[in-house]
C-alpha cells in the first residue's frame, strides 16, 4: 500500500474540472469573453444537479421500505432542506448571466447550435425522481423529451421514469397513515360539521352584508356554493374519482386526507416531522418553479422572441412548463380546506395520546 499523502487537488480532482472549460470561439480562433461564464455556470449547474439526485436517491431509497422510522423521516426532511438550500443558490446563479449582454451572447450563440438545455439528462432525472409524469409533458411538434438524449442517458432517465418516484412513495406512505382508524371518533364528520358551521357563518354574513346589492350578493352566494362543493368532494369517492379522471387531483383521495390531517394537526408532536415533510415538498416544487420562470426571463432578456436552440418556442416554452410541469400542487392547494385552529374538533384523549410523545412512570 502507498503512504503517499494526497493533495488538495488530487482529492477533488482538480486537473479534470479545471481542464474542462473549452469555449468553441477559442477553438475558431476568435475568442469572446464571455463564453468562459456560460460554460461554468452551466458546469456549476449540473454539479449542483448530481448532489440533489444523490439526495433524492436516498430519500427513495428510505421511502422504499415498507414502514419508515421516525428518525428516518427526520433524516429525510433534513435532505430535502438541503435540496431546497441548493435550489435558493442555483437561482440566485441566473443573475451572475445576467451580466453578460444579449449581444454579448449573440457573439458566441451560433457556435453550440444545435447543443440546448433540451438535452440535459440530470434535469430530467431530477423531474422524473421528483414525480413528474410523461404523460403530464408539455410536447411541442409531437417530439419526445427523450429524444434529445444520447443513448445511455435515456436509458437512465427511463429507469427514472419507470421506478417509483417521491410523489408515489409519499402518496404511498400517507396511505398507510393509522392515525385516523378510531372506532370511538369519526374525524371527519366533526371535521365537516366544523367547516360547515364556518361556511354557514360567512353565509350569513353575505346575507346580512348592508353594503352588497342584489347582484352582488347573488354572485357571492353562487361563489359560497361552490366552495361548498368543493369540500364536499374530497369526502365523496365517486366526486374525488372525477376529479382524477379530469386530472384536477392527481393524489389519492386517502392520501389527501391524511395529508390534510397532517396539516390540520401538525402541533401534535408525532405529525411534527410529517408536517415539515410535506411543507419542503410544496417549497422544492415551488423553487423550481421560480427557477423555471427566472430561467425564461433569462432566455426572453438574451434571445427575446426567437426559438431556442433545441428548437422550442423559447421563452414562451419554458414559461408553459411552470403550471404544466408542477408536481406537488395537489400538497399547496389542501389550503383550500384548511379552517381557524380554533375552529378544530378536539380530539379524544386516546388518539391524542397515540399523536404525542409521553412520558410512562414505570
Ligand atoms: C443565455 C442563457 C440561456 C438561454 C438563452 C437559454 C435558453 C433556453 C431555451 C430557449 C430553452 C428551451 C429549449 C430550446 O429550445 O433550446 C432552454 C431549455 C433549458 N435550459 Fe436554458 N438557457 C440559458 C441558460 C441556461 C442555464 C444557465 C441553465 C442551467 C442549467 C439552463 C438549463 C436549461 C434546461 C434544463 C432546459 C430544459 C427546460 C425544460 O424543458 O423544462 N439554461 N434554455
Amino acid at each position: 500500500m502507498s503512504n503517499k499523502k494526497t493533495t488538495y487537488s488530487e482529492y477533488l480532482n482538480l486537473d479534470k474540472i479545471l481542464d474542462s472549460q473549452n469555449p468553441l470561439s477559442n477553438i475558431s480562433g476568435k475568442p469572446i469573453h464571455d463564453e468562459t461564464l456560460f460554460i461554468i455556470i452551466h458546469q456549476i449547474y449540473e454539479l449542483w444537479f448530481k448532489q440533489i439526485i444523490h439526495e433524492i436517491d436516498s430519500i427513495i431509497n428510505y421511502f422504499s421500505n415498507p414502514s419508515i422510522k421516525e428518525t428516518n423521516i427526520n433524516t429525510v426532511v433534513s435532505r430535502l432542506n438541503r435540496i431546497n438550500d441548493i435550489q435558493k443558490i442555483a437561482l440566485n446563479q441566473i443573475d451572475i448571466l445576467k451580466s453578460m449582454t444579449p449581444m454579448d451572447f449573440l457573439e458566441f450563440r451560433d457556435l453550440l447550435n444545435p447543443a440546448s438545455g433540451f438535452q440535459s439528462a440530470q434535469f430530467r432525472i431530477i423531474e422524473n425522481s421528483l414525480g413528474l409524469k410523461k404523460e403530464n409533458r408539455l410536447k411541442f411538434s409531437k417530439q419526445n423529451y427523450k429524444d434529445f438524449l444520447s443513448r445511455p442517458e435515456k436509458k437512465i432517465v427511463e429507469k427514472y421514469e419507470n421506478t417509483k418516484s417521491i410523489f408515489d412513495l409519499v402518496e404511498g406512505w400517507l396511505e398507510r397513515t393509522p392515525f385516523l382508524e378510531s372506532e370511538e371518533f369519526n374525524f371527519w364528520e366533526s371535521y365537516k360539521n366544523a367547516i360547515r358551521k364556518m361556511l354557514d357563518r360567512d353565509m350569513k354574513i353575505i346575507h346580512d352584508n348592508p353594503n352588497l346589492n342584489s347582484d352582488a350578493k347573488n354572485e357571492q352566494i353562487e361563489n359560497y356554493k361552490n366552495i361548498y362543493k368543493n369540500y364536499d368532494s374530497l369526502f365523496d369517492e365517486e366526486e374525488y374519482d372525477k376529479l382524477i379522471k379530469n386530472n384536477s387531483k392527481r393524489l389519492s383521495q386517502k392520501a389527501s386526507l391524511a395529508a390534510l390531517f397532517i396539516m390540520l394537526y401538525r402541533d401534535e408532536p408525532i405529525l411534527q416531522s410529517p408536517f415539515r415533510l410535506l411543507t419542503k415538498l410544496i417549497d422544492i416544487d415551488q423553487a423550481l418553479n421560480s427557477w423555471r420562470y427566472n430561467h425564461a426571463l433569462l432566455a426572453q432578456r438574451m434571445i427575446g422572441t426567437k426559438i431556442g436552440s433545441g428548437g422550442s418556442s423559447g421563452s414562451k416554452y419554458l414559461t408553459k412548463t411552470l403550471s404544466k410541469h408542477s408536481i406537488f400542487d395537489d400538497y399547496a392547494n389542501l389550503s383550500t380546506y384548511l379552517i381557524p385552529k380554533s375552529a378544530l374538533p378536539k380530539l379524544p384523549e386516546t388518539l391524542k395520546n397515540k399523536l404525542g410523545y409521553y412520558f410512562i412512570n414505570e
